[in-house]
C-alpha cells in the first residue's frame, strides 16, 4: 500500500489533513499521528477488524491490548460504566494529558481491542492532531505506540516511516513529540488503584490525589518465572535496540570511568560501542560514538530523547551500548523503567 505522508502547518491548511484523516479511520484504515507522549498508530476503537490491522502493521501479539483515546469526558459513556471517585478525581486533575485508566469495559468494546480482557484502556490525550482526529471520525481511536513490535517508541515522524512506510494509509507529521515516553497507566479496577506503568504523570503527582496507590511490583524488576506483569505489554523486551546494552549504576565519576573501560574494552576487539553520557559526563568519554541523551538537571530533556538515541546506534551499526543510570525518583523512575527493559535489565552496580 502506498502511504500518504501528510505535514502539519498549524496554519488553515490542516484542515484537509485531518478531513482526510478522519475519512480513513471512518473507513477502516490506520492513520499515525502524534500525541504528547509518542507517535501513535491509530484505527477505529469500536471496530475488530480495524483492530486486527494494527496488529498486522506492528507484528503485535493479539494479546496484548490498545489504549481507546478519547477527545471528551462524555466518551467515555460508551466505554464503561464504572467510573469511581478516585478514577473521577485523577481524570478530573490529569485529562487530557499522559495518563492511561483502566476499566471495566462495556460490551459494545470489542474484545479484539482488549486482547480479549474485560478491562479496558482509555486516554484522553492533550495534542491537538489526535484530538481533531477522534473528534471528526466520531470515535474512539484506538492506538498503541506506532513502531514495529520491540522496537524503541517513536518520537518523530521519521520514526515511524521507518517502521511503517507501505503498511499503514497515512501518516500525520506533527514534527517532534513533547515528553517521548508512554503514558503513566493506572488500573482502577482494583482498590487501592495500582501503577503498571510509569510515565510523565509520576508517583508523587498521583499519590497527591490517591495517597494509598499501590505499585505493580514487577515494575521495576525482572519478572520472575510465572509471576506475569499487570499490564501485558510490560512483559515483552520492549523498546529493544538491536545492540546489547549495558547500564552502569553507581557514583556518578565511577561509573562514567566504568563505562569508558568497558567500551574501550569492546573497541579493542573490534566492536563499535556506543554511550549513553549526559552533559554533565561528556568530559569522561573519548572513543566511539558518544551520545549527550540531556542533562541532569532536567530530567525532562532524558525522556524526551531517550529513543531516538536507541534508534540512532541501531541505525549506526552500534554493537554494544553502555548507560549511565539515572535516579528512580519522580520522572526518573520512567526513564529508568524503559532502559532497564531496554537493557533485558543487564545492569552493573558499582
Ligand atoms: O502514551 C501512550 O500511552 C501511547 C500513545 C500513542 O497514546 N500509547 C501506547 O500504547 O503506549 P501501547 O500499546 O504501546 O501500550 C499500551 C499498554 C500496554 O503495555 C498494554 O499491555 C497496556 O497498555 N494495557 C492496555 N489495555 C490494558 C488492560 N485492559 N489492562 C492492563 N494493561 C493494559
Ligand atoms: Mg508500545
Amino acid at each position: 500500500m502506498d502511504t500518504i505522508i501528510r505535514k502539519l502547518t498549524a496554519s488553515p491548511d490542516d484542515e484537509d489533513i485531518y478531513q482526510q484523516a478522519a475519512q480513513i479511520i471512518r473507513r477502516g484504515g490506520l492513520v499515525a499521528f502524534p500525541t504528547e507522549t509518542v507517535y501513535g498508530l491509530g484505527a477505529d476503537g469500536m471496530s475488530e477488524d480495524a483492530a486486527r490491522k494494527i496488529y498486522a502493521a506492528k507484528g503485535r501479539p493479539t494479546d496484548n491490548p490498545l489504549i481507546l483515546h478519547i477527545a471528551d469526558r462524555k466518551d467515555l459513556e460508551r466505554i464503561t460504566d464504572k467510573v469511581t471517585e478516585d478514577a473521577d478525581k485523577l481524570m478530573k486533575c490529569f485529562w487530557p494529558g499522559p495518563l492511561t485508566l483502566i476499566f471495566e469495559k462495556r460490551k459494545e468494546v470489542p474484545y479484539g481491542i482488549t486482547g480479549g480482557l474485560e478491562t479496558v484502556a482509555v486516554r484522553m490525550p492533550s495534542h491537538p492532531a489526535i484530538r481533531e482526529l477522534i473528534r471528526r471520525s466520531g470515535t474512539a481511536i484506538a492506538a498503541p505506540s506506532a513502531n514495529t513490535s520491540g522496537r524503541p517508541s517513536p518520537t518523530m515522524a521519521e520514526h515511524v516511516w521507518e517502521d511503517m512506510a507501505g503498511k499503514i494509509d497515512m501518516l500525520i507529521d506533527g514534527g517532534s513529540v513533547g515528553i517521548g515516553l508512554e503514558s503513566t497507566i493506572v488500573d482502577m479496577t482494583v482498590d487501592p488503584p495500582m501503577l503498571l506503568r510509569p510515565g510523565y504523570i509520576t508517583v508523587p503527582m498521583l499519590k497527591r490525589v490517591i495517597e494509598q496507590l499501590q505499585i505493580d511490583p514487577s515494575l521495576m524488576e525482572e519478572a520472575a518465572p510465572g509471576v506475569k506483569p499487570k499490564a501485558p505489554g510490560m512483559k515483552y523486551r520492549h523498546y529493544a535496540p538491536k545492540a546489547e546494552l549495558t547500564i552502569v549504576e553507581g557514583d556518578l565519576d565511577k561509573a562514567a570511568e566504568e563505562i569508558e573501560r568497558l567500551a574501550e574494552e569492546k573497541r579493542r576487539q573490534g566492536y563499535r560501542t556506543g554511550i549513553i553520557a549526559t552533559e554533565e559526563t561528556r568530559k569522561f568519554y573519548h572513543g566511539g560514538d558518544v551520545r549527550i541523551i540531556g542533562t541532569r538537571q532536567d530530567e525532562e530533556t532524558i525522556a524526551r530523547h531517550l529513543f531516538a538515541v536507541l534508534r540512532e546506534f541501531d541505525e549506526l551499526g552500534t554493537q554494544y551500548i553502555f548507560s549511565e543510570a539515572f535516579s528512580q525518583q519522580d520522572l526518573g523512575q520512567a526513564i529508568m523503567n524503559r532502559l532497564l527493559k531496554a537493557a533485558g535489565h543487564q545492569i552493573i552496580r558499582l
